[in-house]
């Protein structure tokens, strides 16, 4: 079993630390969460750890890719909440010449997924069942993404890349206060689903500082350093994921397993007053709601408005509304579902979406049943961006689902799997853990990839790598980057005060405003209110994690300080 211990063995963090402080390539700035300059490449994650893990990859001559790879690795260990070898993602590239591609490394269903498979006998979802335990899991796909990237543009050994997420996870990493936070509050479930034990659970309650070790995962990672795709989708590691799908009564086969494959997609390509837009494509919603909502307010003299004023909440928020709507009803995964890409992106479809928007009081949504929005479930995901000496870029966001995914942890393999077939409509027209509502477009089929609202991107100015960046937030990814990205481009903040920005949110369903406190005056939520806009408070709005070049050719870190989140330069 393995064992979490205090205070022995050294920490990758410290022996990082301590070599880049000697080496001054981080300009003194280690661990602060600002938006200091550099000039030769950046990593912004939700860890310190896998940070200077990245940075250290790019320094040894790697190049974004090969940071990327390494970092996903790294967050699977110090980051387990929403870091992952048991759950999927998305990757956005560009090449410093300007290639552009994306990489679908999403779960999917298992062959014995069924449509129906979380309605009780009356025909109404069990929200457990597609939140917690073995029956919420899709086949993970992270392993292979990162082989796919690796493959198509690595440049260093494999190996080399996964050398430093094994040591975490052999050697520990110091927990974070936050981290204990969850880890406590979390652990009956962990026991729940894991009666045998789990390296995550502990005999006394965890407290900031502890070092958490996971030699099972350490395991599993030596496996795939070792083997790559067999390391994972074959061999003891399937095995033991297998043996844990039996004995919880999951559905996940050998052949789910086998057969999972990760996807390179074009992607969606969007301007907004001169800047080009590569985002992800479907099976994430995320890339055309983007486009979809930067066009809606384009036309519109938002710099003059201000952030966060009146006018401008109640113009993206009636875009929000719209775009939503549209997620719900056109997007699923496109090898299944024609989804009408090219007509949701039609400047006269965006042009007649927004026509019924009236100044004087809100449109309501109010055409099918409200779902309800569960803000008390944590929207967990990760997102992490990096540019390369030579000014690769990549923006990859990463997922479990919820924090810490299904709970399950793979006995003998350490690895948590994800709870990811709650992103389908596990009803359609009834709400996800996030409130989404969808449609047919996104209804459960055999082999089929969930729909997603993770939203990497990457923008260009003038030909030239302009902004990486994205989140994680459940169905607010959307609506974060979409704010962050305005931030800079209409309100010229710089990287770290665009994240640090307060954030307000509208998902059509419910016919309600979101909003961090503190993110619209007293004034400003009362003419909404008398315009008919309902307004609630709630706690934290995303965690972006971005870069930004200067004019100047530095780069600016936005580290999110709602998380632990760092940007490291070099
Ligand atoms: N699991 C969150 C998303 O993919 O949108």
């Amino acid at each position: 079993m393995q064992k979490v211990i205090k205070d022995k063995g050294i920490s990758l963090t410290i022996v990082l630390s301590v070599i880049l402080a000697f080496a001054g390539c981080v300009g003194g700035q280690l661990g602060q969460n600002n938006s200091n300059e550099y000039r030769k490449g950046m990593v912004v994650s939700a860890s310190e750890d896998a940070s200077l893990v990245g940075i250290d990859i790019l320094k040894k001559g790697g190049n974004a890719i090969d940071a990327a790879v390494a970092v996903q690795f790294a967050l699977a260990v110090v980051y387990p909440n929403a870091g992952n070898i048991g759950g999927g993602g998305f990757l956005v590239y560009r090449s410093a010449e300007g290639e552009v591609n994306t990489l679908d490394f999403r779960e999917k269903a298992g062959f014995r997924a069924s449509r129906d498979m979380y309605l009780d006998p009356d025909g109404n979802p069990v929200i457990d069942k597609s939140l917690f335990g073995h029956l919420a899991v899709g086949v993970p796909g992270s392993v292979a993404g990162m082989v796919a990237a690796h493959q198509k543009y690595g440049k260093l050994k494999w190996g080399d890349l996964l050398e430093p997420a094994i040591v975490l996870a052999k050697s520990g990493f110091k927990i974070t206060a936050r981290q204990a936070r969850e880890l406590n509050g979390l652990k009956e479930r962990f026991i729940t689903y894991n009666p045998n034990g789990t390296a995550l659970v502990k005999d006394r309650e965890w407290l900031e500082g502890d070092i958490l070790v996971q030699s099972e995962l350490a395991n599993t990672l030596e496996l795939i350093r070792d083997k790559g795709m067999a390391g994972f989708y074959s061999g003891p590691v399937a095995d033991s994921l297998l043996a844990e799908m039996k004995r919880g009564k999951g559905i996940l086969s050998a052949d789910d397993l086998k057969s999972y494959k990760a996807i390179w997609r074009k992607p969606i390509i969007g301007d907004y007053k001169g800047f080009k837009v590569i985002t992800m494509p479907p099976p994430s919603s995320g890339g055309i709601a983007l486009i979809q909502l930067l066009k809606c307010v384009e036309p519109y003299p938002l710099k003059q408005w201000g952030l966060n004023s009146d006018s401008t909440v109640q113009l993206m928020v009636e875009a929000e509304r719209r775009v939503y709507a549209d997620r719900a009803t056109h997007l699923g995964d496109p090898d299944f579902y024609d989804v009408p890409q090219e007509q949701l992106l039609s400047n006269a479809y965006i042009e007649e979406r927004m026509a019924g928007f009236n100044w004087a009081h809100a449109t309501p949504s109010a055409n099918i049943k409200a779902g309800t929005f569960k803000v008390a479930e944590h929207e967990e995901t990760t997102h992490f961006s990096i540019v390369d000496k030579a000014g690769n870029a990549v923006s990859v966001t990463t997922t479990l689902n919820g924090s810490y995914g299904s709970a399950v942890i793979v006995k003998g393999a350490g690895f948590l799997l994800n709870n990811e077939m709650d992103d389908f409509s596990v009803k359609p027209g009834s709400p996800n853990m996030y409130g989404l509502v969808g449609g047919e477009a996104n209804a459960i089929m055999p082999a089929k990839r969930m729909l997603s609202s993770m939203t990497p991107t990457i923008i260009e100015k003038n030909g030239e790598l302009f902004m990486v960046v994205g989140t994680p937030g459940g169905s607010t990814i959307i609506t974060s980057v979409f704010q962050t990205v305005i931030n800079v481009i209409e309100f010229d903040k710089n990287m770290q005060a665009a994240v640090d920005a307060k954030k307000f949110h509208h998902q059509w369903l419910p016919d309600t405003i979101y909003m961090e406190k503190g993110a619209l005056d007293s004034l400003t939520v009362v003419k909404l209110k008398s315009k008919g806009y309902p307004v609630l408070e709630r706690g934290a709005i995303g965690r972006v994690d971005a870069i930004l070049k200067t004019r100047w050719g530095y780069y600016q870190g936005g580290a999110d300080r709602r998380g632990d989140d760092k940007s490291i330069g070099w």
